[in-house]
């Protein structure tokens, strides 16, 4: 299980008066973030998992040129929803059991402005369509046929998202028909007969005018029921943005963060004074001891950045990777983890 350091002892008693205004964080631990610039105004990206490199190198051309991070988690995100080998997220996705590649994605800006599409598909960058619903709608949330007729009304192209590649894994699936969500872990690719990984992007930036955005981005759990949802396109589920204190997102099984409205819970964590990866390991609490016994077989991880550029992670199993880009570092790093 976890074990707790002593928060004092770590580098972010060095940054500021966040740690003086909440005597919680003193008790509450272990702050895991492997760096902190703590400089207001130096733009930065996080992403999940060891895609988020190349996701984070497309924000990085918008946030480098002094770009608004809106633009830069949009652009990060759409690299892969377009890659076909990575097939748990936009193009090349896993199909739901029916053979329906349906994607689920939300954006959310610094003044709370926020779109998400759920069940999109022939949809390339879901993730653009949800900012135009945040533009261009009076809603929040467009599903299904609604959100693709949208889309088509708006100039996006009709296509085919499932590939050979994602149709032949499909077809051996249907072989079994066993659902049975894989606990989630970095380099554990598709083999046929073998166990299947999912995981989903989810993006955090701070610009150099010094505001948030975040985006997430999926095709859900492989050989989910047709029409289900996760985390990923729910405001406060799979995103959260406070533009005062700081974003998360996560990954992993949706429904489990859905539960706890973790990303929220995260952020809330931080409002509260806990350091990003304590206000992470937190939220990764409230799940694991709702029921310890289900939480041995499922991942989850969150990944938050607090206002100040200060970012953690923490995760149920060990194996959670995130990708950091800044002026100073290109990285990726292992979250702690629940479980070792
Ligand atoms: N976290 C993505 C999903 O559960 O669909």
């Amino acid at each position: 299980m976890f074990n707790r350091r002593k928060f004092l002892g770590s580098s972010f008693l060095a940054s500021t008066a966040w740690f003086l205004r909440t005597p919680d964080a003193v008790i509450t631990g272990d702050d895991q973030q492997p760096t902190a610039s703590g400089q207001r105004n130096s733009p930065l990206v996080i992403s999940t998992w060891d895609f988020g490199k190349a996701a984070n190198a497309g924000a990085w051309e918008v946030l480098s040129k002094q770009g608004r991070a809106l633009d830069a988690v949009e652009a990060g995100v759409r690299i892969p929803e377009a890659d076909p080998t990575i097939h748990s997220i936009g193009y090349g996705g896993l199909p739901d059991r029916d053979g329906f590649v349906t994607l689920d994605a939300c954006i959310m800006d610094e003044k709370s402005n926020c779109g998400s599409v759920m069940c999109l598909e022939h949809i390339v960058h879901p993730i653009s369509v949800a900012r135009l619903v945040m533009e261009k709608t009076p809603h929040i949330v467009l599903a299904g046929n609604g959100a693709l007729e949208f889309a088509l009304a708006n100039g996006f192209k009709k296509e085919n998202l499932l590939t050979p590649e994602s149709e032949k894994i499909w077809k051996e699936w249907l072989q079994s028909s066993k659902y049975e969500p894989v606990i989630n872990i970095e380099n554990k690719k598709y083999s046929p007969g073998g166990p299947l990984n999912h995981d989903t992007i989810g993006m955090l930036a701070l610009d150099s005018a010094g505001n948030l955005s975040g985006a997430c981005t999926t095709s859900g759990m492989a050989f989910k029921m047709h029409g289900r949802v996760g985390d990923s396109p729910i405001i406060g589920a799979g995103l959260f943005v406070d533009n005062e204190i700081g974003s998360a997102t996560s990954t992993g099984v949706g429904e489990e963060v859905i539960r706890v409205v973790g990303s929220h819970l995260v952020v809330e964590y931080m409002r509260q004074g806990l350091p990003p990866g304590d206000a992470c390991r937190k939220a990764v609490e409230r799940i694991v001891l709702r029921d310890p016994a289900k939480a041995k077989g499922l991942q989850v991880g969150f990944l938050a950045m607090r206002k100040d550029g200060v970012y953690g992670a923490f995760c149920i199993q060990k194996g959670f990777t995130y990708a950091v880009h800044s002026a100073t570092e290109e990285k990726i790093y292992e979250s702690e983890s629940w479980f070792s």
